[in-house]
């Protein structure tokens, strides 16, 4: 399959998700299982859209996704969709939340697509080809470790890793730039990706959060692990770190030194 000729298509269907994004004001919110953890009608309907439109892009391509029921990942082709990443943000109308779709095929993602409706921000990657802003090559950054700004994600609906998230953190601001905690993990990513941030980590994620945004890291240059270091897989929540080259190595030994307070 030559995933590059599916690209355009897929970003108009991304694009033409986050118009009814931004059309949708003061959502009806429903509750979901978990602490403070909520889906939207924006949500629903969105991924209806996404996954009918591409079905019809990929006919007999399965689905992994945020608001479905029963996910199971095969060697398949399969989309692996979260409808809205940051749904809290949309919620509040805080306008810093995106669409995420990936392609895997044999379990790896192969293509990955991020979507800031609020920004006109199109995100893309291809295995082995690079990754994009708005059709511009994206790089991570050189910035060294002492000044990195971190990204990390709070892990909400788990609150048994808060402990060793903050313990991290405080590391992190002793030995590095500065911490940020915006509430998108797919738009973290992006960033670190595009080089605007340096570190990104947080203890639990699910593969929608993850599958596009650590494709573009890697494409980008950058490395993306669990945050003990073993290699992310997308078949199962795991712990995400990505980070530049400069900056991997000083951060996985502060994620790993944490993890500890979990186990
Ligand atoms: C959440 C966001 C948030 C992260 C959570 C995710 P959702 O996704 O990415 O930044 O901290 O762990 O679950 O629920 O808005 O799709
Ligand atoms: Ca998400």
């Amino acid at each position: 399959m030559e995933v590059d000729k599916l690209l355009p298509e897929v970003e108009n269907v991304l694009r033409e998700a986050g118009a009814k994004m931004l059309s949708m004001v003061r959502p009806k919110v429903y509750t979901k299982e978990g602490h403070a953890n909520y889906v939207t009608e924006g949500d629903l309907a969105i991924q209806t859209l996404v996954m009918e439109r591409l079905a019809r892009i990929l006919p007999g391509s399965l689905f992994y996704a945020e608001e479905k029921e029963e996910n199971t990942l095969t060697d398949e082709p399969t989309w692996i969709i979260d409808p809205i990443d940051g749904t809290a943000n949309f919620i509040r109308g805080c306008e810093h939340s995106c669409i995420s779709a990936a392609l895997a095929q044999n379990r790896e993602t192969v293509m990955g697509l991020i979507y800031n409706p609020y920004r006109h921000t199109m995100y893309t990657a291809i295995k082995g080809q690079g990754a994009w802003r708005d059709g511009e090559r994206i790089t991570v950054s050189s910035c060294p470790f002492d000044r990195a700004l971190v990204r990390f994600g709070s892990s909400p609906y788990q609150p048994r890793l808060a402990h060793a998230t903050v313990a991290a953190l405080e590391e992190f601001l002793h030995s590095c730039g500065d911490v940020r905690r915006l509430g998108s993990a797919a738009l973290d990513l992006c960033a670190i990706a595009e080089g605007s941030n340096d570190i990104f980590f947080e203890y639990r994620l699910s593969p929608w959060d993850y599958a596009a945004g650590m494709l573009l890291v890697t494409e980008a240059g950058g490395i993306c692990t669990s945050t003990d270091g073993s290699p992310l897989e997308i078949s199962h929540p795991m712990g995400v770190l990505a980070a530049s080259p400069a900056c991997y190595e000083g951060a996985l030994a502060i994620c790993r030194k944490h993890l500890e307070d979990v186990e």
